[in-house]
């Protein structure tokens, strides 16, 4: 069986390139999404390479350029061929007071974390249809479920995926295409290195297994939820936070 090829956005960095690497390691040919190339994703794609072909494929896009959506998604189908999976893993995040947030800021969010893996979304289950199934798995986030002072309006937009989690599932499962959301608790990367010692002290300690989570672990959740064993799951919401909202 040829390899399945899986699309990352955002597979340049932070939770995006350890799931890079996870699926690369279990054989899956992966197209990661990103404005651009890290030297990470580059050291990556040297090690995934054999006979001249490479299991990875880097394509640039700005996904809060909905507009570029449709060809992207054309492109990727052109040059790697069916698409089996899709990872819904770009995100931006704006923390403050909603009241003092500026409303372009709000509006770019927006864009990146809800309309941008919904449009992609919306072409790549096209693909899977003519393939006759395949797998996406959306990454949330526990704010999206429990509440969180200063993340207001990041947190509409991961509850949003929670949404189009469920009713996506519902409405492409006889056609063989799954749909999953994984909600990660705080990790450690770009995104979060403005938490303070004593904030990432206080996550550790309100969580049952007196820990973070690590990228690692949202990549491990993620390949499951990709491959055959999780082939009885769809429409789930699978939390990954050292219980930190168990
Ligand atoms: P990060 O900032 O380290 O990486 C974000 C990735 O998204 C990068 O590869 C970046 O290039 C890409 N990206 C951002 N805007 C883009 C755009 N307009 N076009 C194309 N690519 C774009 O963030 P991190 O922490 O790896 O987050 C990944 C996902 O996990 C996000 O959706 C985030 O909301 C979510 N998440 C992160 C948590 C954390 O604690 N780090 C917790 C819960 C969810």
């Amino acid at each position: 069986m040829p390899a399945r090829n899986v699309i990352v956005t955002g597979g340049s960095r932070g939770l995006g390139l350890g799931i890079v690497r996870k699926l690369l390691e279990s054989g899956f040919h992966v197209i990661a999404v990103a404005r651009s190339k890290s030297d990470a994703l580059r050291e990556l794609e040297e090690t995934a390479r054999s006979g001249g072909q490479s299991a990875l494929r880097f394509v640039a896009c700005d996904l809060g350029e909905l507009e570029q959506i449709p060809a992207l998604v054309k492109r990727i189908r052109e040059e790697a061929g069916p698409i089996f999976g899709l990872v819904n893993n770009a995100g931006i995040s704006a923390e403050g007071v909603l009241g003092m947030m500026p409303d372009a800021d709000i509006e770019r969010m927006v864009r990146v974390n809800t309309l941008s893996p919904i449009l992609v979304t919306k072409h790549v289950v096209r693909s899977m249809m003519a393939v006759g199934g395949g797998s996406i798995v959306h990454i949330a986030s526990v704010v999206a479920l429990t509440g969180f002072s200063g993340l207001a309006a990041y947190s509409a937009t991961k509850a949003s995926l929670v949404g189009f989690t469920r009713s996506l599932a519902r409405e492409v499962g006889r056609l063989g295409i799954r749909v999953n959301a994984v909600a990660p608790g705080f990790i450690a990367t770009d995104m979060t290195q403005s938490m303070t010692e004593e904030a990432r002290k206080s996550i550790e300690r309100r969580s049952a297994l007196k820990r973070m989570a690590e990228a690692e672990d949202i990549a491990n959740g993620v390949e499951f939820l990709l491959s055959d064993r999780s082939r009885n799951i769809t429409g789930t919401i699978l939390t990954i936070d050292a219980g930190g909202t168990a």
